[in-house]
């Protein structure tokens, strides 16, 4: 495992919740850098914090966090195995779309976790998410019904990584439908683990 200077983890963290580069820092509780081991050999990237997240300064703990914990423990992973965090750091007013200015400003700040955490797997979960991660790899975009549950590669610094999208876990509060497609995402998950072993 490579080692990381935890200092700067931590230097991160301060800038992250300190951080006013857009204007969603004016309306926020807490930001969310989020959690997870350090290095962490999956990364998991939500949308923006909601409410509950926005109180705890925690991500994924309001409703879609039970899912998500439900889905990762359904393939044999605690929270505590997964680093989560999500593109956007601070709740945008009435969970509204993150705009491309406030995912601009925020961006530099998931590059460098990526580049501390060192995952060998990142999970982008939803649509916006899955759009951030091709701009980032040179994966060709397309409708997250297309992409969900496909293994993507990308190159960064430190060598080849595997990016797979997912449903966004909320998804399933407005299309109870989607919830085998859901599941299926986080199987595949599952195989994509045991195919790489690491
Ligand atoms: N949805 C997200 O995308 N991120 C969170 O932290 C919570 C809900």
């Amino acid at each position: 495992m490579i080692e990381v200077d935890d200092s700067t983890y931590q230097e991160l963290n301060q800038e992250i919740i300190t951080c006013v580069k857009c204007r969603l820092s004016v309306g926020r509780t807490h930001a969310v850098p989020g959690e997870g081991p350090v290095p962490a050999r999956v990364l998991l990237v939500g949308e923006a914090p909601g409410e509950r997240e926005d109180e705890l300064g925690r991500p994924f703990v309001g409703r879609a966090g039970v899912i998500l914990t439900e889905l990762l423990s359904s393939i044999g992973l605690s929270r505590d195995d997964v680093y989560i965090t999500s593109i956007i750091k601070c709740r945008p007013p009435k969970n509204r779309d993150p705009k491309d200015d406030e995912t601009a400003a925020c961006s530099p700040y998931l590059d460098r976790q990526i580049a501390l955490l060192r995952p060998s797997v990142i999970v982008s979960m939803g649509r916006l998410s899955t759009r951030e991660m091709c701009h980032r790899f040179g994966i060709r975009e397309g409708r997250i019904s297309d992409m969900h549950g496909r293994v993507f590669t990308g190159q960064t610094p430190y060598g080849l990584i595997y990016i797979i999208p997912v449903y966004h876990p909320a998804v399933i509060t407005h299309n109870p439908n989607l919830r085998p497609a859901l599941s299926d995402d986080f199987l595949r998950l599952r195989e994509l683990l045991d195919t790489i072993l690491v």
